[in-house]
């Protein structure tokens, strides 16, 4: 008996396999479904036989019933498959049509300038620190020794905020917080935003960006100074970059001086001296106000307008075009 029940389920798989070849599209596939797996269809069918054969044959059959029903199932799921993937290729797109056309988002060249002059300190052991914008007078002024009576501290010249804070004029306030915090060896470099009071031409904003850099050791000397800062122009101006130290006056270092590089006008066929930063070593003042011992450390410190850096090396005349937003003017970068 249990014999030819298994013959008689061999039959139906072989007939699933026969009939399984022609099916080309849902309906047939729904058929084919229907006719073996369905309510009435030959394998729910076969179950039956169960009922019918004494209790030690009936695991026999259970298991031979079950694999012919998971293979049924498995083989009309593979055939599903296939045909959703025919209908995809009939609808499907014509790979030779171009892309979509898709705009990438950019580095404001602001930020571009910044990113390589991060680079570049950091490859010297330099950390970043970031300092706060609303800033008070002791960090801004007093602690830098610019005297009451400087010009900067005119409300002409600085914005003035409620509670006696302001908004830092430069990054050099970023040199005393980080003394205050943290004892030397000192390398670090204060990217950020500075504001001033100026009416907004080619070459004034009254929000800008500068670079701030403060090194403070045992041994600090100029001629480490002029060393960082030539390798650094060379590192953004190109590896021909002349400089020149021309002494200048800042309260908060002694001796001062700003830096110019020599400037190739191609057109005119001539060359300039142009400045790029102000640097120093740090006035003992500014060591006194933070109870650093002038006798013992020294350092140097330097800054720049990151706006003034990217002028020169992508030839922009008028700093407004940084903050306009026009994409015609950043899409260059
Ligand atoms: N704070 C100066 C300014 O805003 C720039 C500057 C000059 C920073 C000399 C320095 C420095 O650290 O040593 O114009």
């Amino acid at each position: 008996m249990i014999s030819e029940i298994i013959q008689e389920l061999d039959h139906i798989k072989a007939n699933f396999e026969t009939d399984s070849k022609g099916v080309d599209n849902d309906k047939d596939l729904e058929n084919l479904r229907i006719k073996y797996m369905g309510r009435k269809g030959s394998v729910t069918d076969a179950f039956k036989y169960m009922g019918k054969l004494p209790n030690e044959q009936k695991p026999i059959l259970g298991q031979k019933l079950n694999v012919l029903k998971t293979e049924i199932q498995d083989r009309l799921a593979c055939i599903k498959q296939e045909l959703e993937g025919q209908t995809r290729q009939k609808i499907n797109i014509d790979v030779t049509l171009p892309g979509q056309f898709f705009f990438l988002g950019k580095i404001h060249p602001i930020m571009q300038i910044l990113d390589e002059i991060k680079a570049f300190f950091m490859g010297l052991g330099f950390t970043v620190e970031l300092g706060q914008e609303a800033e008070n007078d002791f960090y801004n002024f007093e602690a830098l020794n610019i005297p009451p009576d400087h010009p900067s501290r005119d409300m002409q010249d600085t914005f003035y905020l409620p509670n006696d804070l302001l908004l830092r004029t430069h990054t050099s306030p970023v040199q005393i917080r980080t003394m205050e915090k943290q004892q030397p060896p000192i390398r670090m470099l204060a990217p950020g935003r500075c504001f001033r009071k100026d009416t907004p031409d080619a070459t004034h904003s009254p929000m800008f960006h500068q670079v701030e850099g403060l090194v403070v050791d045992r041994n600090t000397s100029f001629a480490e100074l002029k060393g960082i800062l030539l390798a650094f122009s060379r590192k953004i101006f190109g590896p021909e970059t002349k400089i020149r130290f021309r002494p200048s006056f800042f309260p908060f270092t002694e001796p001062s001086a700003e830096v110019d590089i020599w400037w190739e006008d191609e057109k005119q066929g001539r060359g300039k001296w142009l400045e790029i930063l102000g640097c120093g070593m740090v006035d003992p003042a500014v060591f006194e106000a933070v109870n650093y011992d002038p006798e013992v450390y020294s350092g140097y410190a330097f800054g720049m307008g990151i706006e003034r850096i990217a002028m020169l090396k992508y030839k922009i005349s008028d700093i407004r075009t940084f903050y306009n937003n026009d994409i015609r003017f950043l899409n260059q970068f």
